[in-house]
């Protein structure tokens, strides 16, 4: 049986984990809105992007897989981190009483399980629409032979109100995460101190709206734009 001390040293271990995984997702969210953007210079832009990253060949498998076991080491940490709190509630373990000024609650915070499942699923959608797409071809200016049209593949997708709808919800959803996951995250892995916490607070949700808003204006962009082959010169072509 294990005792108080381990059960809280593991349950300390979790949180870690949890943060520590949450920060690297933060770099990876980053890196994936930047190559996004790529679609507004236009479709041989996003193109080019995806064979740039394709052709890192068995690399891109093994950071592929580096990445699913980040995604799944922050849902399996973050569930388990969830069920003990609920547990030590249940058992009234903790004083369910205000920590005052020291608390960070927002309904950000009290929704992050809710939040974090919907991701989870939004991602498995998301990998087989996208990753495991339908392997439409193209040519590549300055590129021999033809290269994975993704370009097409997101275009048909947004031209469908419903899925932009769908992904405009749960990018949302994604800024209400990262309102206070990231803060957290970096104070999981004791990166805060009492000065830096509020600085970290406030940049967690100019975090958020950035990361949200960057995401959004994508299928926003493509539903609308007249030609989005052409990026957003497409939007001022007569
Ligand atoms: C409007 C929102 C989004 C759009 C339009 C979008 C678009 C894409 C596209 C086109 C790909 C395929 C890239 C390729 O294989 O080269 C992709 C892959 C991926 N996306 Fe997204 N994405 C969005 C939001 C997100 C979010 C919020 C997450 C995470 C929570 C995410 C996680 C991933 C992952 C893990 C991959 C696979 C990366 C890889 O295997 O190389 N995406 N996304």
């Amino acid at each position: 049986m294990s005792t108080p001390r381990f059960q809280l040293r593991s349950s300390i271990g979790k949180k870690l984990l949890n943060g520590l995984t949450g920060v690297l997702l933060l770099l990876f969210i980053v890196a994936h809105l930047a190559g996004n953007l790529t679609i507004f210079v236009g479709k041989d832009a996003l193109n080019g992007y995806a064979a740039a990253t394709h052709s890192l060949g068995a690399l891109l498998i093994v950071i592929e897989l580096g990445l699913a076991g980040l995604f799944l080491a922050h849902a399996v940490s973050a569930i388990s981190v969830w069920r003990d709190n609920r547990a030590a509630r249940d058992t009234r373990y903790v004083v369910s009483k205000s920590k005052g000024a020291q608390s960070k609650q927002t309904l950000a915070s009290r929704t992050m399980i809710v939040t974090g499942l919907v991701l989870l699923a939004f991602l498995i959608l998301h990998l087989w629409q996208f990753r495991f797409g339908p392997d439409h071809r193209t040519a590549l200016p300055g590129h021999a032979g033809d290269v994975w049209d993704l370009h097409r593949i997101v275009v048909d997708t947004f031209k469908d109100p419903i899925w932009t709808g769908l992904y405009v919800a749960v990018m949302v959803l994604l800024g209400f995460h990262l309102r206070h996951g990231f803060w957290s995250a970096f104070q999981s892995i004791g990166a805060l101190n009492p000065k830096l916490r509020p600085l970290a607070f406030s940049a967690g949700l100019i975090f958020a709206i950035v990361i949200a808003v960057g995401f959004l204006v994508l299928p926003i962009f493509v539903y609308l734009a007249p030609d989005p082959n052409a990026g957003v010169v497409g939007l001022v072509k007569p």
